[in-house]
């Protein structure tokens, strides 16, 4: 273990529940038992005002967890999102459990969204309107394509499946 980590386990950051309202997300390893929640607290800006975890398994996913709660402060959910991307075993469960989190929120915030037209990406703050232009104009026809044409889809996933529907209700013959 280096010492940072070292550092997070003896001593970790950011234990406990966020202040509500948060959103909470869970993991759970099925091959060592280890689960870990994360709870965090969005503001306006839609920046991570507050993270914290709750975990029960190795010392490695303590103190990944408690690092991941650091990390993440302050940035935006789709920055957020994007953390430890590649991570494995241990870390890869803290940030999962993040992930549970920011879609959580994310699921929140387009159902409260009362703009104009209807939002489907809350990390990117994509609308319905702009995935249909980029996909009738590009001809795109997955869910990677729209990401890499207009970022929908890039941060925490939660998007993924209604931008599916919307590829599948264009779908025109080509
Ligand atoms: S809402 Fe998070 S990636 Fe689209």
């Amino acid at each position: 273990m280096h010492r940072e980590e070292e550092d997070h386990f003896f001593n970790p950051r950011n234990v406990g529940d966020a202040d509500e309202p948060s959103f909470a997300g869970r993991a759970a390893s099925l091959s060592c038992g280890a689960h870990v929640r994360f709870s965090i607290q969005v503001d306006e800006a839609q920046r991570v005002s507050q993270a914290r975890f709750r975990a029960v398994g190795c010392d490695a996913l303590i103190a990944a967890a408690s690092m991941l709660t650091e990390q993440v402060t302050g940035l935006t959910t789709a920055a957020a999102a994007g953390i430890g991307n590649g991570a494995t075993s241990c870390a890869a469960l803290a940030r999962d459990a993040l992930l549970d989190a920011i879609r959580e929120y994310s699921n929140a915030a387009r159902d409260d969204w009362a703009g104009d037209e209807a939002l489907i990406c809350t990390c990117f703050f994509v609308s319905e309107r702009t995935i249909e232009r980029e996909i009738k104009f590009r001809g795109l026809t997955t869910v990677a394509e729209v990401t890499r044409a207009c970022n929908a889809g890039g941060g925490c996933g939660s998007c993924h499946q209604l931008i599916q529907e919307i590829l599948a209700t264009n779908d025109l013959p080509r």
